[in-house]
């Protein structure tokens, strides 16, 4: 049985007509009304325009991250027919991503991941610190005595950007040209509706950086360094490595996940703060809390909306019937604001604890980057309060990026005291 219509008709208090559709450019501006009815009325809802189940209640989420066999992330191969496509564009994306470890089931995820994890160790992570550190500062000092600045253009994109491509042994000055390839993947990963040919434009950037990483690859099979690509050709488990496609593929994947998805926790995050001055003020007034409020800013408005996963059986739940084959979409973006999980969800709260939000999800998924991107917040947060005194929004009503699985904003303008800082 299909459950609720998709109309276009907006702001209808009647159900049946409702825009339940999360494509629309409204819904994708402001998702949080449909979440809220689609966890009490239809908590696993059909979408026609996704042609995939949504899932929004916490519960629900968690449970399908627990049981990562009968909720496939190989969505690559086992995908049903109904979404398979002959294209060349959609089999070469496919032959990449497809050996990408968040792609990959057990046993292959659990041989990829436990290689990967032995380059993303502690002491790689503690050694980041000074170069965040330092990186954020540079950033700043660009535009400190100007008084105004695009956060996004100007923090919240190059900082994440320079930190992953310097861990995986890229050279700075490639950063714009590595910026824009990745753009035109994260057009497919991040589900534009800009109405673009988002497989077409996922090849061409997903060939570049593939070649770009050869290359690379190339010259450290030459002299070896510290950095991440490096220890991936090292890394040895069990006697088993990663090959070397595995490792391109996984650099590029590194990229990827690395930069985008950070760029948005710190323009998300930091537009919530504004928007919310007392929050902003206990913030500022106690700098410890820099911890609890990135965990904040994940669970009121994460990066990373919702993903992709594949039945692999027939599954009956909340009356619906999941056909084998079918794409389920955990939304951990509605998840995290169930009131069943989370008191007061719709409050941004800095000092929120408990906080057990699923923005980096959950199991054997969960982000590998995720202390990296913890890290990246905090100093970030903590050092632009403390520089930049009297920060303010420009706009109220900044414009959101027309993406489903990635939530970012175009722009973030910020204005401050000059001459202010200490
Ligand atoms: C705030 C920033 C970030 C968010 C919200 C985020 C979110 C996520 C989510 C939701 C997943 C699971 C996807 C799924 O199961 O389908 C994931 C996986 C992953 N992320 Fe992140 N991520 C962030 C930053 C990073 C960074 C900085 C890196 C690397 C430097 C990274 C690397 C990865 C990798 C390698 C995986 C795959 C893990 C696996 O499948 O075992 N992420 N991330």
């Amino acid at each position: 049985m299909k459950a609720q219509t998709e109309s276009t008709t907006l702001g209808s208090s009647d159900p049946a007509t409702r825009d339940l559709d999360l494509k629309s450019l409204a819904n994708v501006h402001d998702p949080i009304p449909v979440y809220r009815w689609l966890r009490d009325h239809d908590p696993v809802h059909w979408s026609k325009s996704f042609n995939a189940w949504v899932v929004t209640r916490y519960a629900d989420v968690l449970e399908i991250f627990e049981q990562p066999l009968k909720f496939s992330s190989d969505r690559f191969r086992k995908v049903d027919e109904k979404y398979a496509s002959r294209r060349p564009a959609v089999q070469a994306v496919g032959e990449i991503l497809g050996d990408w470890l968040v792609f990959r089931d057990p046993p292959d995820h659990t041989r990829l991941r436990s290689l990967l994890q032995k380059s993303f160790t502690p002491t790689q992570l503690e050694n980041s610190r000074p170069r965040v550190q330092a990186t954020v500062d540079a950033l700043l000092d660009l535009v400190a005595v100007r008084g105004e600045m695009d956060f996004i253009r100007d923090v919240a994109f190059p900082l994440p950007a320079t930190v992953i491509a310097v861990l995986l042994g890229a050279p700075t000055e490639d950063i714009e040209l590595i910026k824009e390839w990745s753009d035109r993947l994260a057009a497919y990963l991040g589900g534009s509706v800009s109405g673009k040919d988002n497989f077409t434009e996922a090849r061409e950037g997903v060939v570049r950086l593939v070649d770009y990483f050869r290359a690379l690859l190339a010259d450290r099979q030459r002299r070896a360094g510290g950095d991440l690509m490096s220890l991936m050709l090292q890394a040895e488990v069990d006697g088993e490595r990663l090959s070397h496609d595995e490792v391109v593929s996984n650099c590029v994947l590194l990229l990827f996940a690395g930069h985008e998805t950070t760029t948005n926790l710190l323009g998300n995050g930091l537009f919530h703060l504004l928007s919310n001055p007392d929050q902003a003020q206990l913030l500022i007034d106690n700098p410890a809390l820099v911890g609890s409020a990135v965990e904040e800013f994940l669970r009121y408005d994460g990066p990373v909306p919702a993903t992709t996963k594949i039945a692999t059986e027939d599954i009956e739940w909340h009356g619906r019937t999941i056909r084998r084959g079918d794409m389920v979409l955990p939304f951990m973006s509605s998840a995290n604001r169930d009131p069943r999980q989370f008191s007061e969800p719709d409050r941004l709260d800095v000092r929120r604890t408990p906080n057990r939000n699923v923005a980096f999800a959950y199991g054997i998924h969960f982000c590998l980057g995720a202390p990296l991107a913890r890290l990246e917040g905090q100093v970030t947060f903590e050092t632009l309060l403390r520089r930049l005194p009297g920060l303010t929004l420009q706009s109220a009503t900044p414009r959101w990026k027309p993406m489903i699985f990635l939530r970012g904003l175009e722009s973030l303008g910020l204005t401050w005291k000059r001459g202010g800082e200490s």
